[in-house]
């Protein structure tokens, strides 16, 4: 096992964005565990076992660790009658930073498609934190199924899910769901711009929610990489609330 320092960087891959010329894969960086403790802030380090061989989700990504940060750092102890979900887990990067560093006292699930569910699984009881966290099969733009919509989450966790097209409106389509479903929910929402095309998602999450920027220490330093640090509520609660 190694710690995250001392493994390769996770290069900025994705299968997904292979292009139509079928130009040849990048190389992968080879499957093994990390150890990651967000800068002191965990104090026993998360383990996280990486694997590309089920898709781009089996790798840590720069804004998954920018919002775990953020998680650990500023919502340690009001998480506690929290019902969470996390969105495009990969191998539950932030979900089981919050489950292992943050006060909570109800299971949190974390979701991804089919192909991410045993690594989903393999990191929960690597970190020994089976009957803590649930792995669930939760595919942007489908039907929520009875398990999420009987734990009515409010709050969602959502990082590096901003990096394919195609699947924006199908994010865009789940996002308004669980709004719909629990309306006072908070959606933390990270990502990272890579494209020009990043901001448009952006563009039309302001026309369906308010997004709002939270407020990081961090935030000067992450700006210059290009990572976003959003809230997204239901339009209909700040019409309540004002
Ligand atoms: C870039 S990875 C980010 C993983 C993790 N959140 C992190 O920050 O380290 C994006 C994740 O979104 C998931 N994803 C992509 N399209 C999806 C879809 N249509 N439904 C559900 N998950 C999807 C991928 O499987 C992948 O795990």
């Amino acid at each position: 096992m190694t710690n995250l320092n001392q493994r390769s960087p996770s290069p900025e891959f994705c299968p997904l964005a292979i292009g139509p010329d079928l130009s040849p894969l990048p190389h992968l960086k080879a499957a093994g565990t990390t150890s990651v403790d967000f800068a002191g802030l965990l104090s026993s380090p998360l383990l996280l076992h990486e694997d590309l061989s089920s898709g781009c989700g089996g790798q840590t990504w720069p804004a998954g660790m920018l919002l775990a940060k953020h998680m650990l750092r500023y919502h340690r102890d009001d998480l506690r009658e929290s019902r969470i979900l996390e969105l495009g887990a990969g191998g539950g990067l932030v979900g089981l930073a919050v489950a292992k560093g943050c006060n909570v006292e109800k299971p949190l699930v974390i979701t991804d498609q089919r192909a991410m569910l045993s690594l989903m699984k393999h990191n929960i009881s690597l970190n020994q934190l089976d009957g803590e966290v649930e792995a669930v099969v939760l595919d942007w733009g489908e039907l929520l199924g009875e398990d999420i919509l009987h734990l009515k989450p409010d709050v969602i966790l959502a990082a590096d899910c901003v990096y394919f097209e195609p699947a924006f409106p199908l994010l865009l389509t789940t996002l308004a769901d669980l709004l719909t479903l629990c309306p006072s929910a908070q959606v933390f929402f990270c990502f990272k711009k890579r494209r020009r095309a990043d901001m448009q998602f952006l563009k039309k999450a302001q026309k369906a929610f308010n997004v709002v920027e939270i407020m990081d220490e961090d935030r000067p330093v992450f700006s210059r990489q290009g990572l976003f640090l959003y809230s997204f509520t239901a339009k209909t609660q700040q019409r309540n609330g004002s």
